[in-house]
């Protein structure tokens, strides 16, 4: 069983308004609505490939209630806390005309300690007979930085696997526990590493960056594909790793919204069916970019991403090792 969290659930609306201009009164020519938060796009998407999936997390308000009736809808495996405050509804407003989006996340919900606890018990409870556990999204307020790294290092107690996307202080903090994956987009990167990158040869230096400080296997997501760090089986044992450049050509997108966690979907996916590391990342970024021909964060056609795997070039990098800790 994988295990996504969402601590910051939410109603994701997604709107489409046709030459979206500031100041001015719109009407919408396509709408959904579905629960949301990076974790329950995650487990979206994994139950769309077909993986065993349970979305916990918290959720209040009239609002959380949508969201657990929805998931259960969707047949989303569920099992979130209950708390007093309302959960937030996110706005992502998508111009077909020129495809730009724009999105307004409200602030969430004041999460009590209490609240927090009994979501801690419930995720070690799962745990015990889960592999994997995904921690998605940012938190909400009241919420410890530190709740990411806490909740890794019980994970790995337990011998689950641990994945996290995630961004600002919660990613920096939780990078530190060693997770075992980690998965930013090339924004949350260069914040997490603290400088930008210029190039080609920055961004395969960046992924050795992040996995210095803590994570296993480095996932750098960019519109064209990834960028990847992964372990593998060195001479004698000695930890070595290989450095992958993974391309797919970009397709029109109906709405890139939640891409990223299609593509996460995918890489957990396929490692959690034991693929090798070239297929997983082969898979993820087939999933990132089918994702896009969609509306609505997570959702994604398994045929079509089967069609898009042989279009997506994945490469071995060779970085020398001076080279890959600068
Ligand atoms: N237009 C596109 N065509 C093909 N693939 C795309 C396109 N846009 C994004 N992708 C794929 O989706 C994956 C994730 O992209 P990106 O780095 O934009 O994620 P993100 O910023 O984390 O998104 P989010 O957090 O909204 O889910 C990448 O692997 C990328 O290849
Ligand atoms: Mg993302």
């Amino acid at each position: 069983m994988i295990i996504t969290v969402t601590l910051n659930a939410a109603i994701d609306k997604t709107l489409a308004v046709p030459n979206f201009t500031l100041g001015r009164r719109h009407r919408a020519v396509e709408q959904t609505s579905m629960p949301g938060g990076k974790g329950v796009n995650v487990a979206r998407a994994l139950k769309a490939l077909g993986q065993p999936v349970i979305a916990t997390g918290v959720a209040g308000g009239p609002t959380g209630t949508r969201i657990i009736e929805q998931l259960t809808d969707e047949a989303i495996l569920n099992d979130f806390v209950r708390i007093r405050e309302e959960s937030r509804t996110s706005t992502a407003v998508v111009d077909p005309t020129s495809g730009e989006q724009t999105e307004i996340n409200e602030r969430g919900p004041l999460v009590a300690e209490a609240e927090l606890e009994l979501f801690v018990d419930k995720l070690l409870y799962l745990a015990k007979g889960a592999g994997v556990c995904v921690f998605a999204g940012s938190l909400p307020r009241g919420v410890d930085p530190e709740i990411y790294a806490e909740l890794i290092g019980e994970m790995h107690k337990l011998g689950v696997t641990t994945v996290v996307d995630s961004e600002g202080d919660a990613l920096r903090l939780a990078a530190r526990a060693e997770p075992t994956v980690v998965s930013p987009n090339e924004l949350e990167a260069e914040e997490l590493v603290g400088h930008e990158f210029a190039d080609d040869l920055d961004r395969l230096r960046a992924v050795a960056e992040v996995a210095e400080l803590g994570p296993r296997e480095v996932l750098m997501t960019r519109p064209d594909g990834c960028v990847a760090l992964l372990p593998s089986d060195g001479a004698e044992g000695a930890a070595t790793s290989e450095t992958y450049r993974v391309t797919l050509p970009p397709l029109e997108p109906v709405s890139s919204v939640g891409s990223g966690d299609a593509f996460l979907a995918g890489y957990v996916a396929a490692r959690y069916v034991g693929s090798p590391p070239e297929d997983c990342l082969r898979f993820a970024v087939a999933c990132g970019a089918e994702s896009t021909q969609h509306f609505g964060a997570g959702v994604l056609d398994p045929r079509e991403v089967e069609r898009l795997l042989p279009e997506v070039r994945v490469e071995q990098v060779e970085l020398p090792a001076v080279e890959a800790r600068r």
